[in-house]
């Protein structure tokens, strides 16, 4: 098999590299008699990054810098004379007689370290193993000057950002003018140091993204930020200095950050058993990202109804109430006229979960808690929002604004609750709405409490009457209303929305109907197991077909949680996800119930010699499309933004007339939180869907399920399992095998024989290039589903496919391959939450 072939590969390769060493006269120093010519190379005790002269693609100039040594692809993570390119290669790095660092081309200095020294035949430059050229004071061991002191556009672990207040110097990235060019680009990455710290990028003197102000756990706004299992991130404000750096919590993952000639700001981890780099995650970029979307005083948010993402902070209006209505927010928004909010009965109002105001402009105290931050702000006339400075350990410090508040955004999560300065007349409109829904939510709680205790009564006298007459009745009262529902579906569209709210009214199911319903969860009853539980079918007493979901009982989540998240998910509505009846919670238990779906689920066809050729390419086409829809629903239309994390052909269901329904979505949710956080936790997928970022570091995003879609697109075409061993293949894998034909354009061999394909042969094709599009190793080369359906219903020209990821085998540990369509789970450990 293929796969054996790889120790052997990667022999040969370091025994290239060892064969190469000698040849380029590698070190891991410069001392002042061994000068550094062209042709050289530095390398790293470690040999994880070497030092020499190198030219940009599609340029002549020389530049010295440091590239990763164990990645095929030279990648150049710092250059040293970035300005000031050598045209040809007579340059020489060297030790002056006065121990400093230069860079010369014949008698002309292109480069030096402009360091005072005081004893001079001591100095040497080494290139340490973190990427580090250092400039070392022998005797002492000093450093006297390094190279991350001037960083390029790529962030390493334990390079700072950020300014040293002893020596006045300021550290941060800046881009590359473009791939050929190394010179300095306009984007730049700065810790902005004035009044609480954050980090931001801009373009010229431009800001175009900014975090917000540490809080103590992290930059606000970033949740990707945060520690995660492969980094830890470091912050300091002291006398000396304000800065920051991450480290790795493992040297065994090395990860980095780079700012692209583009402004892309993305985090890299280096993956050395493959020699290449992965992108795991870059700077988010949905409109609310982008710095002042919405003007002064002002929240965008994307989750926002209406369609426009800005709204007026309480006691603020549009500057220009047209520009407004034509939904350009850029103006912001000014005071309401007439209101008087010094001393004259004013107070605050709070925004929950936002990205605090820039806090470039914000005065810090420390001192101070919450009660008193408040109480300063109100005592001047010119404050006008407060929040925390410090939210680690319940919340201490405060920052305070005095001017317009700019760039605030509600937050999915990790947000701060803000305190607006407003005046009396809407403090009080604020308090009476309060009170009013307190008194509303009391009323209600009454009202429910009374009609509960008659339907207890009601339903005790007929438990009895059950006792007495047989089972069987218990069930109808329950369902009444949804069959109620179901009849309203047949309403004219103008009530649809009243009707998705009475449909996604959950039901909660007692334990003894959903026993009833399984012939108490029978092994005859059983359709399938999953990595959450097992799915029962049942049937009620009023005749419907349900699917029961018996959840794991370690999911560990509250039983208050999980019918919060059962509420919202219940409220998921879409044609090609499987509709959610309700759910039952009692003791250990807990159950979802969904509508069953009597074709069962798409591997039973696609995979299924005999029903193979019920699925022509048309329908397949189709099948392609509403399961793209689902995702797309899932991913960007839903208010949830679900990442389902588990899509694979055994979840997609399809219903009598073939349309298909993802299931298992909103499980993520479910029992996710217990899953991605904490120490000893798991990661949740199956082998062969799971995207290599996913996988390997348990990192995922919408691409993952964008890879896992691209797996399941492969399959449908083929006919053929993803993890399966085929004799005819020649790789171990159906990603890999289908690349190696495409690459000899000769796709069209793998397609299922059961298609009758030359009617289709170019949309057929076109499908296989979008799956490979969507499988490509980095997440970001592949596309979004809304680019996925826009491919898929156009004919425009498509990019090519990059290599996919093989990553399946190598993270089977040795387990059987064999089990296919079953959830693997592996154990890693990672805190990173859902995004
Ligand atoms: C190199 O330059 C040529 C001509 O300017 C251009 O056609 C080509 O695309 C460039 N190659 C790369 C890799 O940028
Ligand atoms: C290289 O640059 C030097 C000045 O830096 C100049 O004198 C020389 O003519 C250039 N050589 C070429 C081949 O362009
Ligand atoms: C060493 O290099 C520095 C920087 O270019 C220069 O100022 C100094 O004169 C040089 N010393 C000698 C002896 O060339
Ligand atoms: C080198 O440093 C000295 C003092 O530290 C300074 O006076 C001089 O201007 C610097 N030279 C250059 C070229 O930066
Ligand atoms: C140079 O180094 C040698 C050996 O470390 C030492 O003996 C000598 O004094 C040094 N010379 C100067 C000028 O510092
Ligand atoms: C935030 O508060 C915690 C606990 O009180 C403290 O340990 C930490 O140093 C504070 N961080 C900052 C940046 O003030
Ligand atoms: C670091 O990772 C390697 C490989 O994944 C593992 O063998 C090692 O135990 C890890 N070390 C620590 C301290 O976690
Ligand atoms: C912080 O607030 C306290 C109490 O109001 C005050 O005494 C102190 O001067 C303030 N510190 C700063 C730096 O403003």
């Amino acid at each position: 098999m293929k796969s054996d072939m790889r120790p052997l590969n990667m022999f040969l390769q370091f025994l290239l590299l060892f064969l190469m060493l000698p040849l380029c006269s590698s070190t891991d120093t410069i001392t002042p008699n061994q000068p550094f010519r062209d042709g050289d190379l530095l390398v790293s005790k470690q040999s994880r990054f070497a030092l020499g002269f190198f030219s940009p693609r599609n340029s002549t100039l020389r530049y010295i810098g440091v590239w990763y040594n164990t990645i095929r692809e030279q990648t150049v993570v710092w250059v040293l004379n970035r300005d000031h390119p050598i045209n040809d290669t007579s340059g020489v790095l060297s030790i002056n007689t006065s121990g400093n660092l230069l860079l010369h081309r014949g008698n002309t200095h292109v480069w030096f370290t402009n360091v005072s020294i005081s004893s001079v035949n001591a100095t040497v430059a080494q290139l340490l193993d973190t990427g580090n050229l250092v400039l070392i004071q022998n005797d002492v061991k000093g450093v006297l000057w390094q190279g991350f002191d001037h960083p390029t556009d790529t962030l390493f672990p334990h390079m700072k950002l950020g300014l040293d207040r002893r020596t006045g110097l300021n550290r941060f990235l800046t881009s590359w003018k473009s791939p050929e060019d190394p010179g300095t680009g306009e984007y730049s990455f700065k810790l902005d140091v004035s009044g609480s710290p954050q980090l931001f990028l801009s373009m010229g003197s431009e800001w175009i993204w900014r975090t917000g102000p540490w809080n103590g756990l992290g930059f606000v706004g970033v949740p990707e930020m945060l520690t995660t299992f492969i980094f830890d991130i470091r912050f300091w404000n002291t006398v000396d200095e304000v800065s920051m750096e991450f480290t790795l919590v493992n040297s065994s993952t090395f990860s980095s950050i780079k700012l692209g000639s583009d402004g892309l700001y993305q985090r890299y981890t280096l993956d050395e058993r493959n020699h290449q780099l992965v992108a795991i995650w870059s700077a988010s970029r949905d409109p609310c990202d982008n710095y002042d979307r919405c003007g002064p005083n002002s929240n965008c948010d994307v989750y926002a109804g209406a369609g426009f993402e800005c709204t007026c902070l309480a006691g603020f209006e549009p500057k220009s109430q047209r520009d407004w209505s034509l939904r350009d927010g850029s103006g912001g928004c000014v005071r309401i006229q007439g209101t008087n909010t010094c001393r004259s009965g004013e107070g605050f109002i709070k925004i929950a979960g936002v990205k605090p105001p820039d806090a470039s402009t914000a005065r810090v105290n420390e001192s101070l808690n919450l009660e008193g931050c408040k109480k300063e702000c109100l005592n001047d006339c010119n404050c006008r929002a407060y929040t925390s400075a410090n939210v680690s350990a319940g919340g201490s410090g405060c920052l305070s604004w005095y001017g317009d508040l700019m760039d605030i955004r509600t937050l999915a999560q990790g947000g701060q609750d803000l305190f607006v300065r407003v005046d009396a007349i809407i403090l009080a409109e604020n308090e009476r709405k309060k009170t009013f829904f307190h008194k509303k939510r009391m009323i209600v709680v009454l009202a429910v409490g009374v009609v509960f205790f008659m339907i207890s009564m009601i339903s005790s006298s007929w438990w009895i009457m059950k006792k007495r007459k047989g089972k069987g009745r218990q069930c109808k009262m329950s369902f009444n209303m949804s069959s109620k529902a179901r009849r309203l579906n047949h309403y004219s569209k103008a009530k649809e929305l009243d009707e998705s709210r009475a449909n996604s009214k959950l039901q909660f199911f007692d334990l003894s109907i959903v026993i009833a319903a399984t012939n108490n969860f029978s092994f005859t009853n059983k359709l399938g197991r999953g990595g959450f539980g097992s799915v029962y079918k049942g049937l009620l007493s009023n005749g419907q077909e349900i699917a029961v979901k018996r959840l794991s009982k370690d999911s560990g989540q509250g039983v208050e949680e999980f019918k919060n998240e059962v509420t919202l998910i219940a409220k998921l509505q879409h044609k090609n996800l499987v509709k959610l009846l309700g759910c039952c919670i009692e003791e250990e238990e807990k159950m979802l119930i969904y509508e069953y779906l009597p074709n069962k689920s798409l591997d039973s066809f696609i995979f299924d010699e005999a029903k193979k050729s019920m699925l022509a390419w048309t329908k397949r086409f189709e099948i392609i499309i509403g399961i793209a829809r689902g995702i797309l629903y899932l991913h960007q239309d839903s208010r949830l933004r679900i990442i389902h994390r588990d899509l694979k052909a055994s979840n997609i269901l399809l219903d009598i007339d073939m349309i298909p329904k993802i299931s298992d979505f909103g499980m993520a949710r479910l029992v996710g939180k217990n899953q991605i956080e904490g120490s000893t936790n798991r990661v949740v997928g199956t082998y062969g869907y799971m995207s290599p970022e996913y996988a390997m570091e348990g990192l995922f995003s919408i691409k993952s399920d964008v890879y896992s879609f691209g797996v399941l697109l492969l399959e449908i075409i083929t006919g053929r399992r993803n993890t399966a061993y085929y004799d005819d293949s020649p790789s171990f894998n159906l990603v890999g095998y289908v690349w190696s034909l495409w690459r000899e354009d000769k796709a069209l061999d793998i397609v299922d024989p059961s298609l009758e394909k030359s009617n289709h042969a170019n949309e057929v094709l076109r499908c296989l290039q979008i799956g490979l599009l969507c499988v490509q190793e980095f997440a970001i080369d592949r596309p979004t589903m809304l680019t996925v359906i826009f491919m898929l219903g156009n004919n425009s020209t498509l990019p090519p496919p990059n290599q996919p990821a093989f990553v399946m085998k190598t993270c089977h540990n040795g387990a059987n391959s064999s089990s296919v369509g079953v959830n693997s789970v592996n154990e890693v450990t990672i805190t990173m939450d859902a995004r």
